[in-house]
């Protein structure tokens, strides 16, 4: 029996960032090989629907536009309320029974996210609704060939951290630790910098939502900085990945951003951020140029300075169920129920 994960694993995956939905904007997104459509209503809630109208097949992404809290299809007219029914026709008569098929949608810390279930489930789980205490956030969008499991597994993937990123002396502060969807990890490493090779201490915590949303914590110490890197990670197609980011920086007094004069504390940050970004995106960039060309070995031959690889992928298993020995995911009591998409009015990022 192959363990090879699957193309489009279960859970939360990014469709948009939110900063990409003013209200009254219509996108189009895909996952797992299904386009979608992506709107928000003027007073703010996203949804997101499968492509096409229930009326005669008219794309809703290609011409639909929002009125008030309505979508209303390009062809003839028909408008779609929040929770998908059809509530008027474009010729001012009773409107059929009708509804848009609406993905399960969760908007929370700038991005825009997607229930994905090989079996059609609804959510079972939560995403996290992080605190904004960081005052400036970049952000960037890397499409490339890869899997899901690619930028976790190259997170845990602590040998690699010294050839490829030039962080040195890395090992795991704690072991890989799991609780159902979440897994943590922390890690502690000299990042050399500059043509001298400078070394400055960095803590690194990881923590894992599922295959499709890992927050980055980085601690440095010496110089007082603390980062945080939100990676979104989605299956457009099969084959291909695209990661969204949003980056953040700030000074630090112990564990929270300083609380300094608002104006001085945002220009800091956002000096802070854009000096960051860059390296940011080295990095990934030097990652994937390995993924792009890399194949998935299912019995890795590991060795001693290997992160936790093996303990990454049995917990990573339970996202990719169509193993014969596998469980469906178990529902979680907290969602024993279909909900409608989750109403964040106004959520912005
Ligand atoms: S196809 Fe959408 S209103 Fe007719
Ligand atoms: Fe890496």
């Amino acid at each position: 029996m192959t363990t090879a994960p699957t193309p489009c694993p279960d859970g939360w995956f990014a469709v948009a960032f939110s900063s990409d939905l003013r209200p009254g904007q219509v996108r189009r997104s895909r996952i797992a090989g299904d386009e979608v459509v992506v709107y928000r209503t003027r007073s703010g809630l996203v949804r997101v629907t499968a492509p096409h109208c229930p009326h005669l097949g008219a794309h809703l992404g290609r011409g639909g536009r929002v009125v008030g809290e309505q979508l209303v299809c390009p062809f003839h007219g028909f408008s779609f309320d929040t929770d998908g029914t059809c509530v008027a026709t474009g010729y001012g008569t009773r409107p059929p029974k009708a509804s848009l098929r609406l993905r399960h949608s969760h908007e929370a810390n700038g991005f825009v996210f997607v229930w994905q279930h090989h079996a059609g489930l609804p959510p079972q789980w939560d995403l996290p609704r992080l605190p904004h205490d960081y005052p400036h956030t970049a952000q960037t969008t890397h499409c490339f060939r890869g899997h899901p499991d690619d930028p976790g597994e190259n997170s845990v993937d602590i040998g690699h951290f010294a050839h490829i990123h030039r962080i040195t002396d890395a090992r795991p502060l704690h072991t890989f630790t799991t609780d159902r969807h979440r897994a943590q990890l922390a890690v502690t490493g000299r990042k050399i910098l500059g043509p001298y090779g400078h070394g400055i201490d960095a803590v690194i915590r990881y923590e894992y939502w599922g295959l499709g949303f890992t927050v980055i914590d980085t601690h440095i110490p010496r110089l007082r900085i603390r980062g945080r890197v939100l990676n979104a990670v989605t299956v457009p197609i099969p084959g291909q990945l695209q990661m969204r980011t949003r980056i953040s920086s700030a000074l630090t007094t112990g564990s929270t951003p300083a609380k300094g004069p608002l104006w001085l504390d945002r220009l800091l940050a956002t000096a802070l951020t854009h000096a960051v970004r860059p390296q940011y995106v080295r990095d990934i960039r030097q990652d994937i140029g390995i993924w792009h060309h890399k194949t998935y070995v299912e019995r890795p031959r590991l060795a001693e300075g290997d992160g936790p690889i093996t303990a990454w992928r049995r917990w990573t298993r339970q996202f990719h169920p169509v193993h014969p020995t596998d469980p469906v995911h178990p529902t979680d009591p907290a969602h024993p129920t279909d909900p409608i998409n989750p109403v964040h009015p106004g959520a912005r990022p």
